[in-house]
């Protein structure tokens, strides 16, 4: 096949402010905390890790050395996990050899029709031998191993190369498709939910894992709904799972020990759908530490990019070594209809699996029937808290509720079911432990009138039914949004896949909903978040390294990224910032044309640039050699990466350098198409490329100038050897208007989901809150990600987080 073409998104930031008001706590100074000792690369040959930390922490702290060493990372890189307290904390990190001490915190969790929503068929070419011996490894929840998804029939052993084990037991047990399996809890006890193994008590897991790799299932379905081939990306591929997810979190300690296993275990791909939300120095996230030994080991990293969106500057997981994924829609979308006694009909949005047989129930409002004795009024039950309600006004009926929220309020009391008026996003059905629908507030005010008009209002929900949304796919509303708040001028997130209430395998240890009073076990389940998109990404990439084995990560990534499908401005209206390159293109991927590769040293370059120094940069490359001079001092804009970004405030030109690698045909000359906006004019020096061989790189620089207005500045380089152009089409152009509705191309169509504004992110007034369901964020810095014990409020995170559910909702 001849060259391809490429697509660079551009922007232009403009007086852009990301303030994130989330503070880190600090532990008082007799207090001793658990940190984490980075030492960068791991030495070379033989090395006692374990003596080595020893000593360091009996300078420290004496005696309590060994007592206070919870955790040694010796297998792909350096450092330790200790109980330490401020001061100690400050003369370790003043020691020889360490990068960094950082507090071990807790990070956040964050099918059948998505992979045909891709053009990623059934049918599609693959090369089974090479993909049977890809190990995609899943840090997550673990894995429910029994599913149909995980079935190892067809499999030879585990290729040569895995040198991991299973931490099997009499509960668990490893197969030739699931060949690993360990399990990380720094802390010791876990909850009465989970299992002490590898197995998956929650599902996310084994829902992201089948998302990746899992096998061929034919009529999986959620009880009927979205009955369809479950599949995996590379179905073929093997998987190594390491749980480090528990009922209360991911910890930080256990998620560096993954890494530190997976990249000695020999897996070829590290996925992650988990995130904290706070953004923190490349070398004080362990996500980040994680995916640079990973990327130096010759692994790709897939991050999910978080839940927060759709503010700006709430992206988690960017640094230019892994793969960031948004979540956008497919085509299938979930409606759940509301019949009133009055024959009115009103569509709502979720995944409604009961069927109530058309009956017809009475319909009573939840601020009618506050339960007093336990003090609450009209002005509470409304939202259908959880023991606001009076049972005995609610028990059988449907309760009509002024909240988007997870049902328990309602089915505690009896409810039959619920209907939930609120002014939220609609981009995103959920599950409930009850009949539910979620109607729009003008919807909700016929409805309430239709109760004040009667004396016996009656109603029924009927079972969901599936539609094809014709605005798919677009960025959802819950998807986090760039700009990268820690490197304005890296583009992330870094392209989009599909995440929204997608069909995966799920745990039989839990229910659909995993709320108290459902009772609901399936083996596939619909869920949503960056964690359902990111494994598709995970698989994507996987694919293409089976064509591609000896691709670098940065090459697998400038792949999928300059191949993705831009997507339109106009239902986007964060563009590049909600969408990076594109939606992905797996098929395409693996036939890119060029790629902008980078390795080590060209992050390291970066990373001088950025304020590092010599003697932290030696230590985490293991490598005296990289030191930072002024003529290795890259700058940011010179990192050789798939997209271009520029922060300014006023007028600005800057200079872009580039390298591509001709992975297309030999001889091929390949001229650049450029597409601006006004305001911002391109060039690219030399704008036509001649190749002779493969593996040939050819360098060139993208000199932009630009005279700003008040808004984002959109525009795209294609690279394009003539054969075939399939993204001229797409040009994003968004001119400085601010309403964004600027683009070009596409017919204009205005998404009314996405029209709502912040109320996605409107919280629950704590003080409205019983007092023993308020607490402090300051202990909670961290908001719940996808979550799938928190259906409703996925939705909703700061109103979980108000609820305090994210903090206790394990046992101890
Ligand atoms: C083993 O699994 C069973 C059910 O699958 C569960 O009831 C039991 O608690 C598990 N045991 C352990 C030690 O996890
Ligand atoms: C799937 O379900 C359909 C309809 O229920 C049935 O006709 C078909 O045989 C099933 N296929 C398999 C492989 O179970
Ligand atoms: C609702 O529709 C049914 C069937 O069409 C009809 O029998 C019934 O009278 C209608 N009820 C009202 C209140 O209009
Ligand atoms: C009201 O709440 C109290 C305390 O939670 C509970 O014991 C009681 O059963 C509730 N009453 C009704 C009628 O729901
Ligand atoms: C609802 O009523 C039924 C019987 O009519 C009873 O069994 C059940 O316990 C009641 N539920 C609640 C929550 O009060
Ligand atoms: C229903 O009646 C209540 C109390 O009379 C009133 O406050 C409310 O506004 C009415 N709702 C509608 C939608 O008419
Ligand atoms: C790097 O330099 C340090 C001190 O200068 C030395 O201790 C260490 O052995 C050197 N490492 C390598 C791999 O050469
Ligand atoms: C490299 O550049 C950065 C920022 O531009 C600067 O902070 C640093 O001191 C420079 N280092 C060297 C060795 O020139
Ligand atoms: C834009 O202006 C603000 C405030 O004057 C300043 O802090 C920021 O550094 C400027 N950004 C750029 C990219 O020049
Ligand atoms: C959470 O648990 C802590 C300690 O177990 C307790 O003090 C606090 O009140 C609980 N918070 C909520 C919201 O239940």
């Amino acid at each position: 096949m001849a060259g391809q073409a490429f697509l660079l998104p551009l922007f232009l930031l403009i007086s852009l402010t990301c303030a994130l008001l989330i503070s880190c706590t600090t532990a008082s100074d007799d207090d001793q905390k658990v940190y984490i000792v980075y030492m960068g690369d791991r030495p070379k040959g033989d090395f006692s890790a374990s003596s080595l930390h020893i000593s360091m922490l009996q300078e420290v702290v004496g005696s309590r050395a060994s007592e206070s060493l919870l955790h040694s990372y010796q297998r792909s890189f350096n450092g330790f996990v200790a109980k330490l307290t401020e001061e100690e904390r400050k003369k370790i990190a003043s020691m020889e050899g360490v990068v960094s001490v950082f507090p071990s915190t807790k990070k956040q969790l964050h099918t059948t029709r998505s992979w045909d929503f891709m053009g990623f068929l059934q049918s599609v070419g693959r090369k089974t031998a090479v993909e049977s011996d890809i190990i995609v490894a899943m840090l997550d929840t673990g894995i429910w191993p029994e599913s149909d998804s995980f079935d190892d029939s067809n499999f030879g052993p585990p290729p040569s190369k895995w040198k991991g084990t299973c931490q099997s037991s009499a509960n668990f047990t490893c197969n030739n498709k699931i060949i690993g399996a360990r399990y990380y809890r720094s802390e010791g006890k876990v909850g009465k939910e989970d299992f002490d193994s590898p197995r998956d008590s929650e599902g996310h897991g084994t829902h992201t894992a089948s998302t990746a790799a899992g096998g061929l299932v034919s009529n999986a379905s959620l009880l009927g709904l979205a009955m369809g081939t479950a599949r995996g990306g590379v179905p073929s591929a093997r998987l190594a799972v390491y749980k480090i997810c528990w009922s209360d979190g991911c910890s930080d300690a256990d998620i560096l020990a993954a890494f530190d296993d997976a990249i000695a275990d020999g897996v070829d791909i590290i996925s992650l759908s988990v995130g904290g939300v706070i953004p923190l120095d490349y070398f004080e996230d362990t996500i980040a530490i994680g995916a640079f030994h990973s990327m130096k080991n010759g692994i790709l990293t897939s991050n999910s990019a978080g839940n927060s969106g759709p503010s700006p500057g709430t992206i988690s997981n960017f640094s230019p070594w892994s793969l960031s994924v948004a979540a956008s829609t497919i085509d299938r979308k979930f409606e759940t209809a509301v019949v009133l006694g009055n024959n009115g009909s009103y569509q709502g949005i979720s995944i409604n699996t009961f069927d109530l047989n058309n009956e017809m129930y009475p319909l009573v409002y939840g601020g009618a029937a506050p339960n007093t004795t336990a003090g609450y009024d009209g002005s509470t039950s409304r939202y259908c808290y959880p023991g606001s309600l009076d049972s005995t006004l609610v028990n059988g009926t449907v309760v009509l509720c002024d909240l988007l929220n997870d049902g328990e309020g309602a089915l505690g009391a009896g409810a039959i079911g619920t209907i939930m008026r609120d002014s939220g996003f609609e981009d995103v059905a959920f599950s409930f432990p009850l009949s539910t629908s979620y109607i729009t507030l003008s919807d909700g005010s016929s409805v309430a009138a239709y109760i004040n008009s009667t004396g016996k209002p009656t109603a029924t929900i009927l079972k969901s039914t599936e539609i094809v949304d014709k605005l798919a796919p677009f960025v959802v509303s819950f998807s986090s949004r760039g700009p990268n708040p820690i490197t304005s001028d890296i583009l992330k997130p870094d392209l989009t896949a599909p995440g929204v209430d997608i069909v995966a395998a799920w745990s039989l240890a839990t229910t659909v909903t995993g709320i108290e009073g459902d009772t609901r076990v399936v083996p596939y389940n619909i869920i949503s978040g960056t964690s359902m998109s990111c494994p598709h990404a995970t698989g994507a990439a996987a694919y293409v390294k089976s064509f591609h084995p000896t691709w670098s990560p940065a090459a697998i990534k400038s792949a999928l990224m300059t191949t993705a499908t831009p997507l339109s401005a106009v239902t986007n209206s964060d563009a590049e910032f909600a969408y990076g390159s594109g939606h992905i293109n797996p098929v395409k991927a693996t036939n890119p044309g060029l790629v902008y590769d980078a390795g080590e040293a060209d992050y390291v370059n970066f990373l001088c640039g950025q304020g590092y120094t010599t003697q932290n940069l030696k230590l985490v490359t293991g490598d005296n050699s990289s030191t930072c001079t002024a003529t290795n001092n890259g700058t940011v804009w010179d990192l050789n990466y798939p997209s271009f970004a520029l922060s300014a405030n006023t007028s600005v030109t800057r200079d872009f350098h580039r390298t591509v690698t001709n992975v297309g045909s030999p001889v091929s000359t390949y001229k650049a198409t450029v597409v601006a906006p006004p305001g911002l004019n391109i060039q690219v020096e030399p704008s036509v490329l001649s190749f002779k061989s493969i593996g040939q790189k050819i360098s060139f620089v993208v000199t932009i100038a630009a005279t700003l207005s008040n808004d984002m500045l959109s525009g795209s380089l294609v690279w394009d050897d003539g054969v075939y152009q399939p993204f001229k089409r797409y040009g994003t152009i968004r001119a400085g208007t601010g309403s964004n509705k600027g683009g070009i191309g596409e017919t204009p169509s205005v998404d009314k989901s996405k029209s709502s504004g912040e109320t996605l992110r409107k919280p629950v007034d704590v003080d409205m809150l019983p007092k023993d369901k308020q607490y402090s964020t300051k202990s909670q810095p961290y908001l719940l990600e996808a979550q799938q014990k928190q259906p409703g409020p996925r939705a909703s995170w700061n109103q979980v987080l108000k609820e305090g559910r994210a903090a206790n909702h394990s046992a101890n």
